[in-house]
């Protein structure tokens, strides 16, 4: 098994491109269920989107996001919900915030995105020690959406957010990497040199590695990899 993988000019260019994907979809089918990451890498995936929006309908979309800190107030800027309010959901005028979804300890999310009809398009970033959503070197392939801990590595990327590394939250709700192999089509994306060592270790492998949680996307039937040239630059 080998990875898809296309390699863009810059992080602007595969941005509108995966911008357009979506669009389209939500052209074709107006029921989509989308699943979406936060952190830097999607931030200009949604600008791109809200400029393609204004005339799609939304309405019966619904958005499943892969995490969310454990410990903070969804009201703090810091939470990945204050991140999806304040940079897509409410400048896409048709969206219903109702139709929004956020892993909880208090639910069985697995449960709410099957009883939805699955993920069909799913976007992930990639943490540098090759995490996928949450799931911190060590998952399992079997895992679902759960409570992890987050590795020093992550809060110590994470950091940057915050006004202070002691401020990063040790904990997160976040879906599993069962719970991410279910979506139908799934885009990674990277961009920027920090992410080129991950990325030339990702296309290396030949099979799941669990130091490595990206590489159970190996055994995934619809994957594209998006990266920017110096994401690509140790390829
Ligand atoms: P980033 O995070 O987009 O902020 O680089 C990616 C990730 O940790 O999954």
């Amino acid at each position: 098994m080998k990875f898809k993988f296309t390699i863009f000019p810059n992080s602007k260019s595969a941005s509108v491109f995966l911008a357009h994907k979506i669009a389209d979809l939500v052209k074709a089918q107006p029921q989509l269920n989308l699943g979406l990451a936060t952190g830097s890498t999607p931030l200009e995936t949604y600008q791109a989107l809200i400029d393609l929006s204004h005339d799609l309908d939304y309405s019966a979309v619904n958005t499943f996001n892969l995490d969310e800190y454990v410990g903070l107030e969804y009201a703090n800027k810091q939470s990945y919900h204050y991140y999806m309010l304040h940079n897509l959901f409410l400048h896409l005028k048709t969206f219903k915030l109702a139709n929004s979804h956020f892993p909880t300890l208090d639910h069985d999310y697995d449960q709410l995105i099957k009883s939805h009809g699955g993920i069909d398009l799913q976007i992930l970033g990639i943490g540098t020690n090759g995490h996928i959503g949450f799931n911190e070197p060590g998952s399992s392939a079997d895992s679902l959406t759960r409570k992890v801990q987050l590795t020093a590595t992550t809060i110590a990327d994470n950091a940057r957010f915050f006004a202070d590394q002691s401020l990063v939250p040790t904990h997160a709700v976040s879906m599993g990497l069962h719970s991410i192999m279910q979506a139908q089509k799934i885009y990674l994306v990277a961009f920027g040199k920090s992410k080129a060592p991950i990325i030339k270790e990702l296309l290396a492998q030949q099979q799941f590695d669990l130091n490595l949680p990206a590489s159970i996307l190996l055994e995934h039937a619809d994957v594209e990899i998006l990266l920017d040239e110096a994401a690509a630059s140790e390829l």
